[in-house]
């Protein structure tokens, strides 16, 4: 099969085509050919060993200490079953499926257990679609519910809001109940808009830490803002969240242990509990799928060079066989 490989840590460049064995399933899993796949920030992570501050050592014992371990990358990809393995029961050969797969969705094919965070693709969505929300909307969904535990009525502050996580925390946030103030660049009034945001913030006028005691809970899905800087924008008892954490906000955690407000660091869930949430928010049209581009397989790397410039707004889509706007067959 053709997939994306890269076999050294580097720019976007390293990632090329190149024939790669198709994987076979194993008695518990599926072997999905892929339709589209998302190409995100945890790709260009584990590409360009780009772990933030002292994660470094534990991002490279994870992918390969000199070189990766696993030349495939793709977390999430959306596409139909081809074979079974002889223990499967809750999939089929022909059902068009989606979800989360860790790595190796960057390719013609990718083999996945049934039982991890892979559903049933509805047949409203487009694969492009589907394929756009696990990485993002799975990380907003549990930031937002589990690890801040948003409350109808709550103040939230997106911050990055219309980025790869920020675009679906944005609308993740409103499903909530919250009163949500979203946070990016210029341009993005129109997208935040419709994605539900009560107040939109250009970061280039306006300096969201400028705030007083306005908000119960800020998401930082960028890096763009600290606790130290935050603080005074939260509410006594309110709660910062930062996506992308150093060993920097880890010591902010211990010191806001003595402060009024609070600092959660956590890592995202990957369930197909949660895909079936997210499906039910779909289905009640509370979350859509934000696609900011798509790119022909062929083209992986520069998708990877736009996902590195950190301006996405949603998911950034690599198209891998034909049928990436297939809906259901009738
Ligand atoms: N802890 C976890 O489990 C977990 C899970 C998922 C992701 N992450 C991490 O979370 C981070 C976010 O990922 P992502 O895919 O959402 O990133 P992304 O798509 O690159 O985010 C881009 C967003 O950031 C905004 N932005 C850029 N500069 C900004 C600034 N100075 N102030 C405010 N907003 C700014 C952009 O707005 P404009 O384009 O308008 O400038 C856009 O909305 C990544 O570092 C990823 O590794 C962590």
């Amino acid at each position: 099969m053709k997939a994306a490989i890269y076999t050294r840590y580097g720019s976007a460049d390293t990632v090329h085509l190149a024939e790669h064995p198709t994987p076979a399933p194993g008695p518990g899993q599926v072997l999905v050919r892929v339709h589209a796949a998302s190409v995100t920030t945890a790709d260009w992570r584990m590409r360009a060993a780009a772990y933030p501050g002292i994660l470094w050592l534990p991002g490279r014992l994870m992918t390969g200490l000199f070189k990766p371990k696993q030349p495939v990358l793709g977390t999430s990809m959306a596409g139909e079953i081809v074979a079974t393995g002889a223990q499967v029961t809750r999939f089929r050969t022909g059902q068009r499926v989606f979800g989360f797969v860790g790595s190796g969705a960057h390719a013609e094919y990718v083999a996945v257990d049934e039982d991890g965070a892979l559903v049933e693709t509805p047949e409203a969505l487009t694969d492009a679609e589907a394929a756009a929300l696990p990485f993002g909307a799975l990380s907003a969904l549990v930031f937002l519910r589990d690890v801040a535990q948003v409350q109808p009525g709550q103040d939230v502050l997106i911050v990055g809001a219309s980025g790869g996580v920020g675009a679906y925390a944005t609308q993740i946030a409103k499903a909530l109940g919250a009163r949500v103030t979203a946070v990016a660049g210029p341009g993005r009034e129109t997208l935040l808009g419709g994605l539900g945001a009560d107040r939109i913030v250009n970061y280039r006028e306006e300096n969201p830490a400028a705030a007083r005691q306005a908000y119960d809970v800020v998401l930082d899905t960028v890096g763009a803002t600290t606790w130290p800087e935050m603080r005074r924008a939260l509410k006594p008892g309110g709660l910062f969240v930062p996506l992308n954490f150093t060993g920097k906000d880890m010591l902010h955690a211990l010191r806001a242990r003595f402060d009024k407000t609070r600092v959660k660091l956590a890592v995202s869930g990957d369930t197909a509990d949660d895909l079936r949430a997210l499906t039910d928010m779909i289905g009640k049209g509370e979350v859509r799928a934000v696609i900011d581009s798509r790119w022909p397989f062929d083209r992986i790397a520069e998708a990877h060079a736009h996902v590195e410039a950190r301006h996405s707004a949603g998911t950034v889509i690599v198209e891998i066989a034909r049928g990436t706007s297939h809906k259901a067959a009738a």
